[in-house]
């Protein structure tokens, strides 16, 4: 039997290469050798507020994404969230056994809550207990995500055991799947920040749709460190970023990147950079357009028809161990 794994992204925003080279590249390798559940989560995006015709329209846009980057339907299951009501109900059951203490100590919620906890949305404070929902129900082995889930993957596994240990052997324990390089792109504006689909600065993420000017413009417009060799270096974050964009997007070794730059400056660098990522997400960009609404549809419906027979079982099981029924 093959293991599984399960990934998940939000429809807020638009995807950027930072999701891309984090995530999904990883999760289109991974597919090959793993029974693959990648999902779009509807109910963690309303953890903030989204405007409900803008949030229908990116989940079906999120659908697009996924496939575009090379998810294929015919051997991973693609699926909305909501579609598959056991993510909310396992949510419920795994809230109670949460502790308040350790959902405060997770760093998203300080983050998107703005320091100001009086007034964060209290589904804002659980969004990690259905995260680690999603995964349980799957029964995952491996959880191929960015650096930033990292707290979120450590919770779902200690609820995992917590749960395990008070009611018997349920869920599988899973593994989180950081990559080595590319886990955290950072924004091409400030090298100390995660590049984030909600940065308000628009110039500091490249988005997976973004035309060739743009690319091109904030490629340029990209900050740069004191120094002039383009090299890796944990002292110059900027062109180490940079750099890592180039090495993810061309295939090379760090070696073979920084011969290639030797003796050159950022100028020729930022250019040469700004042509590869254009290239990179043409094809992308081309296949995002292939899909029509209703074969999307069609995808999505079977897949939550196969996430459903499996989170159903899993539910059974959490239902009777719990003495629910
Ligand atoms: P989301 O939608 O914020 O991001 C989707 C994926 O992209 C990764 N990522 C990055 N990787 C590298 N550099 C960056 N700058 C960068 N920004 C984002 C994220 O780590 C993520 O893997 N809570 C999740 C969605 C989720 C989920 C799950 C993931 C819900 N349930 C179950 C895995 C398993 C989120 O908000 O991802």
């Amino acid at each position: 039997m093959k293991k599984r794994i399960f990934s998940g992204a939000q429809p807020t925003g638009q995807l950027h290469i930072g999701n891309y080279l984090g995530a999904l590249k990883n999760w289109v390798a991974l597919q090959e050798e793993y029974e693959a559940f990648y999902c779009i989560v509807n109910l963690h995006a309303i953890t903030l507020p989204q405007a409900p015709a803008t949030l229908k329209k990116a989940t079906l846009d999120l659908a697009r994404i996924y496939l575009a980057a090379g998810i294929d339907p015919e051997r991973s299951t693609i699926f909305i969230q909501s579609d598959v009501p056991e993510h909310a109900e396992l949510t419920w059951v795994l809230s109670c056994i949460s502790r308040m203490g350790e959902l405060e100590r997770m760093t998203q919620f300080k983050d998107k809550g703005k320091g100001n906890t009086e007034r964060a949305g209290v589904g804002l404070f659980t969004y990690p207990v259905l995260m680690a929902s999603d995964i349980l129900l799957y029964q995952t082995d491996l959880v191929p995500v960015g650096q930033d889930q990292k707290q979120h993957l450590e919770l779902t596994r200690d609820l995992a055991e917590r749960f395990n240990r008070d009611f018997g052997e349920t869920f599988k324990v899973p593994e989180p799947y950081i990559p080595k390089i590319g886990a955290s792109i950072k924004s091409l504006q400030d090298p100390e920040k995660k590049m984030s689909k909600s940065d308000e600065n628009l110039n500091g993420s490249i988005f997976l749709l973004d035309d060739p000017d743009t690319i091109t413009k904030k490629i340029k417009r990209a900050v740069t460190d004191s120094g002039t060799t383009v090299e890796f270096d944990e002292t110059r974050p900027a062109i180490s970023n940079l750099l890592t964009i180039f090495q993810l997007t061309t295939d090379r070794s760090p070696e073979e990147c920084v011969a290639h730059f030797e003796g050159k400056g950022y100028g020729h660098f930022k250019t040469e950079l700004a042509e590869v990522v254009v290239e990179f997400l043409r094809p992308f960009q081309e296949r995002v357009r292939q899909y029509d609404d209703e074969s999307l549809r069609s995808i999505l419906s079977s897949g939550a028809e196969k996430a459903r027979s499996i989170a159903s079982e899993t539910l059974r099981a959490v239902y009777s161990k719990t003495g629910i029924a």
